[in-house]
């Protein structure tokens, strides 16, 4: 039997503390080299403007967790068939035998588990008082950005900027009674940088979304939005001025445009890249000092995927969500 997992389901197991707890346990293994991460391979279907991806990986140590999400990008969904654009699904192997033990929504477990590799980041290299934060977009991955900036620093305070402004009302709204803290409208982009002590970029937008003269000393900033050569959210002077750390830099450099632009352009060279988060979480000092500008890129292992859907499977069968299905 395995357990079918609903998006609902998943919801209501999986706590953001929980899925930091478990994308930081991943990082370690990945650097502990017990993990397997094969490159995700995609297939590319134009006739119907789509992609889709395939991301397996296998994490071992204590967590021994074997598993695969597919997810397919389809830009025209929510305009032609009411669908969202990116839609997944995670299926979890006993990595003893090779049974299949859960089938699992993988849509909102995609933001649970992006928000958390950015909580493991703000844990290792934000201030340790930080309290506000500056948050570009205001869709689905910026809620759990919040929520895990939340979990990790005494957040009190975050100021949401989206062109989309019908949206950041209802955002604000929303997570203000989450999260009892203030979260309200950024008036301009430069009002979600200046006086904000994180930043998060979780945007659609291809080009950069605030001037790195803008940034304090002592700023943490997580980019999560951008993962294609062709596009980046922030610009060459946020990169120069920051310390950076990748989740994976093998998947930084043939993935984020953040860090692959200045590359090309000669504004920096890959040497620029001060670690993986996995060298973070396994000992490699995070901040340095209370002034320096940290830059965390990710652009999304199978490993963060595998880690949370393995913690979902654990506290479904502990409190008894789900149904067993026979295949
Ligand atoms: N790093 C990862 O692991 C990872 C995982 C999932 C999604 N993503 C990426 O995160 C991004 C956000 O995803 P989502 O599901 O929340 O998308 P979404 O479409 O729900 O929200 C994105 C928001 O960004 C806004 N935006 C566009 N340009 C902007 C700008 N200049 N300033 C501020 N906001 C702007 C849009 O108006 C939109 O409301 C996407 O690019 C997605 O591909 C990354």
């Amino acid at each position: 039997m395995a357990l079918l997992l609903t998006r609902a389901d998943v919801a209501s197991a999986l706590t953001m503390t929980d899925a930091i707890d478990a994308v930081e346990e991943a990082f370690r293994q990945q650097q502990l080299g017990t993990a397997q991460l094969p490159l995700r391979t995609p297939i590319r279907i134009p006739q119907h403007k789509g992609v889709v991806l395939f991301m397996p990986a296998y994490i071992g140590g204590g967590m021994d967790a074997l598993g695969m999400k597919v997810v397919t990008v389809y830009p025209e969904n929510p305009s032609q068939h009411g669908l969202p654009t990116i839609l997944a699904t995670i299926l979890l192997n006993d990595p003893r035998t090779g049974k299949l033990l859960a089938i699992m929504d993988g849509g909102f477990l995609t933001a649970m588990r992006t928000g958390a590799a950015s909580g493991v980041a703000t844990r290792y290299m934000a201030r340790p008082d930080a309290q506000v934060v500056g948050i570009f977009g205001a869709g689905i991955q910026a809620q759990t950005q919040l929520r895990a900036m939340c979990a990790v620093r005494p957040i009190i305070e975050a100021r949401i900027y989206d062109p989309m402004t019908d949206l950041v009302g209802k955002f604000c709204q929303e997570m203000s009674a989450a999260l009892s803290i203030a979260v309200r409208p950024a008036a301009t982009a430069r009002d979600a940088v200046e006086g904000c002590d994180i930043i998060v970029t979780a945007s659609t937008s291809k080009t950069p979304v605030f001037d790195g003269q803008w940034i304090a000393p002592g700023t943490h900033i997580n980019g999560i939005g951008s993962h294609s050569l062709d596009a980046r959210e922030v610009d060459s002077l946020t990169i120069q001025r920051s310390k950076v750390v990748v989740d994976l830099r093998s998947a930084a450099l043939a993935e984020a445009g953040d860090l692959v632009t200045p590359i090309n352009a000669g504004e920096i060279t890959a040497d620029h890249i001060y670690a993986d988060l996995g060298e973070i979480v396994t000992g490699k000092p995070g901040r340095a000092d209370a002034g320096e500008i940290t830059f965390f890129k990710s652009v999304g292992l199978a490993i963060q995927d595998v880690s949370t859907a393995m913690k979902v499977y654990e506290l479904a069968r502990q409190k008894g969500l789900g149904q067993e299905v026979s295949l």
